[in-house]
């Protein structure tokens, strides 16, 4: 007979139709006999620290059929850091002297693409939403200015006009676009392009949480027209590249030579209100749920 323990769990209470609510999470204390199963040689008891909290965990609540990845690691070193790496190098082919967009760009995988985008000498410009963090004391577009190094960021809840603020930042046009957002910003952008530009299709979080219906893009002809490269990817696809994203991004950590943000809630009771919270802007950098200190 093993030590019976309490143990709580945040239980899925129903699919999601349109909106996340932190009540389509509900907690749940239970009891558990921590025994290993008869026959069983060499079982290994796995204690989880932290939860990751991801946009696509929505796509999930939905009663919908869906080929989704399964990522399980997160740290910089991980899942964020190799869909900002596949994404931006493999997928936005990156030049000295380009201009890149990124959107959502303070968050997990966001910050990094800015910094990658730097280090490969291009000018970088990132949008996010207005948030002040007592832990920083900054906005996110600050930080984005002042810790990851963007040449320019804007407060895309601030501009009535996206066309226009696109204009004042890339007067000559956009030859990278990192998407993490899809949607109205995403349409906008295309307008925006260059000749022979990518986009790298990573996420869509603005038709995650809002619409039964996805928003259409209507302007497609300029991809067309200035014959851009536009291509979605899952970065469960291209594991095999993690020694190479290891090999680039291990001395520049090393040399502080990129930095990363890290947003974490204390204890499991605050997992819903902060998936929540990520459609919402409230995290700012990646999101991590702390289960238990040790
Ligand atoms: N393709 C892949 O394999 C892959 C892997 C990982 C993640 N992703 C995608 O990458 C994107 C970023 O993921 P992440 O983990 O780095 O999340 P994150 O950026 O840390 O968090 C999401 C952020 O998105 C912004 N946001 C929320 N609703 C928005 C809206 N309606 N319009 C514009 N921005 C909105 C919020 O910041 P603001 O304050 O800026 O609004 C929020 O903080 C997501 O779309 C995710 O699904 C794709």
């Amino acid at each position: 007979m093993g030590e019976e323990i309490r143990y709580k769990q945040v239980i899925f209470s129903n699919y999601v139709k349109t909106s996340v609510k932190e009540s389509d999470l509900s907690l749940r204390t239970s009891k558990i006999q921590l025994k290993i199963p008869c026959g069983c040689d060499g079982v290994v008891l796995v204690k989880n620290l932290y939860l990751s909290i991801d946009p696509f965990i929505l796509a999930l609540m939905k009663n919908q059929e869906l080929d989704l990845p399964s990522f399980t690691l997160d740290s910089k070193l991980c899942m964020p850091g190799m869909t900002a790496y596949v994404g931006f190098f493999k997928f936005c082919s990156p030049k000295k002297g380009e201009t890149v967009y990124v959107s959502a760009a303070s968050g997990a995988v966001g910050q990094l693409v800015g910094q990658f985008a730097k280090i490969a000498g291009c000018y970088v410009v990132g949008s996010a939403g207005n948030k002040e963090k007592s832990a920083f004391a900054l906005m996110k577009v600050d930080l984005l200015k002042n810790k990851f190094r963007f040449d320019e960021a804007f407060n895309y809840k601030e501009e009535q006009d996206y066309n226009a603020a696109l204009k004042r930042y890339f007067p000559d046009g956009i030859d990278i676009y990192f998407d993490n957002v899809g949607g109205k910003m995403l349409e906008a952008v295309l307008n925006s392009m260059r000749l022979n530009g990518r986009v790298a299709l990573c996420g869509m979080i603005s038709q995650y949480n809002s619409l039964e219906q996805p928003e259409g893009v209507h302007n497609l002809i300029n991809a067309l027209v200035k014959r851009v490269r536009m291509e979605g990817f899952f970065t469960s696809d291209h594991y095999h590249l993690y020694p190479k994203f290891l090999e680039m991004v291990v001395p520049l950590i090393k040399e502080e030579k990129i930095t990363y943000v890290e947003d974490i809630a204390e204890g499991i009771e605050s997992a819903p209100g902060a998936l929540f919270g990520l459609y919402s802007g409230r995290n700012v950098g990646k999101l991590l749920v702390v289960v238990a200190r040790e």
